[in-house]
């Protein structure tokens, strides 16, 4: 029995499918069942609940030999070391006493950065606090989500610009989420691997943001520009919706290490997924942007 947390997110709902595929069976934590695909409720076992509550971990957890962990993003959390802590804890001690074997986390690339790195250094913290188990865990260690891309359709659509926190010029590591959810599913396929280990993992291209804007208008047949965001102006925005100042640090620290090579290190030696931002383009975004269009 694999169990899999956040199945209605990005990366949980592909990854469901590709289980039930190969013929695992499939337990899933869910804090409201009719979010889930029809196809898919009628396939795996459901407990219905948080995954930061001890109970509906115990109930879950209990009989099962794999497990995918993955810690709800919450930017209006006042901490994001303590979030990331409250179900790290919570995780661990009920890995404990269901003694579940293995686990495959959704982490961050980047262990061993040494300066503060906001929410980065809290899913680092989440990271030992799931190995201090002795459980046998990979920790998918992931640079930015193409599907991040996907919070800027607007822009895209309307003004022909998406922005980062990053030099044009400096290569932009990132990931698109199928690749993550087929190598979470690969790991929990064939539970023979032991001990623990980081496992990064990272896109095919080395492209800067002025060439995945070069990317992004041949493949959406229109002029796209990239517009440099600067971290005192990311800070502001945040701000000004209302976010608490540890809030901000932790989201502005994560783009400064992420500008000053954080990932760099695993970058040099991380597995590859198949998706390239060409292919990342053409099949996700220009679809999105088709659908958003035909609404609005
Ligand atoms: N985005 C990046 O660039 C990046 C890079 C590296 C690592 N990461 C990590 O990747 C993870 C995000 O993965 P994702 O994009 O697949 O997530 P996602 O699509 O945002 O999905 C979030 C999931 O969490 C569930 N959820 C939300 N609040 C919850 C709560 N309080 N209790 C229980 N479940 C809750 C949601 O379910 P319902 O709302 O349906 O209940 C949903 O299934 C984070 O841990 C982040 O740190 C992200």
């Amino acid at each position: 029995m694999i169990v899999v947390t956040t199945p209605t997110g990005q990366i949980g709902s592909a990854l469901v499918p590709a289980l039930l595929d190969r013929g695992q069976r499939v337990r899933v934590i869910v804090r409201d069942p009719s979010r889930l695909d029809q196809e898919v409720r009628e396939k795996v076992e459901v407990v219905v609940g948080s995954h930061g509550d001890p109970a509906v971990l115990d109930e879950a957890f209990a009989g099962a030999e794999g497990l995918f962990w993955l810690i709800p993003p919450d930017r209006s959390a006042p901490s994001a070391l303590e979030h990331y802590l409250a179900f790290a804890r919570a995780a661990a001690d009920a890995i404990r006493r269901q003694r579940v074997g293995h686990i495959v986390g959704v982490t961050s690339a980047g262990h061993g950065w040494s300066e503060p790195a906001g929410v980065l250094s809290a899913a680092f913290a989440m990271d030992e606090v799931l190995a201090a188990t002795g459980a046998a865990y990979r920790a998918l260690s992931l640079p930015f989500y193409l599907e991040n891309l996907l919070g800027q359709l607007d822009p895209i659509v309307r003004q022909g610009a998406f922005s980062l926190a990053s030099p044009a010029d400096q290569p932009f590591p990132a990931i698109a989420v199928a690749d993550i959810a087929q190598a979470a599913a690969d790991l929990l396929t064939d539970l023979d691997w032991e001990g623990q280990q980081n496992v990064p993992l990272f896109g095919p291209d080395r492209l800067t943001p002025d060439q995945m804007a070069d990317v992004m208008s041949r493949e959406l047949g229109k002029p796209i520009a990239f517009a440099p965001m600067t971290i005192e102006a990311l800070a502001a925005g945040i701000r000004s919706r209302g976010a608490s100042e540890r809030a901000v640090s932790d989201t502005t620290e994560m783009f400064a290490a992420q500008a000053s090579g954080i990932y760099d290190a695993d970058w040099a030696v991380a597995e590859t997924g198949a998706t390239d931002f060409a292919t990342w383009c053409r099949t996700v975004l220009k679809p999105r942007m088709e659908a958003t269009s035909v609404r609005s």
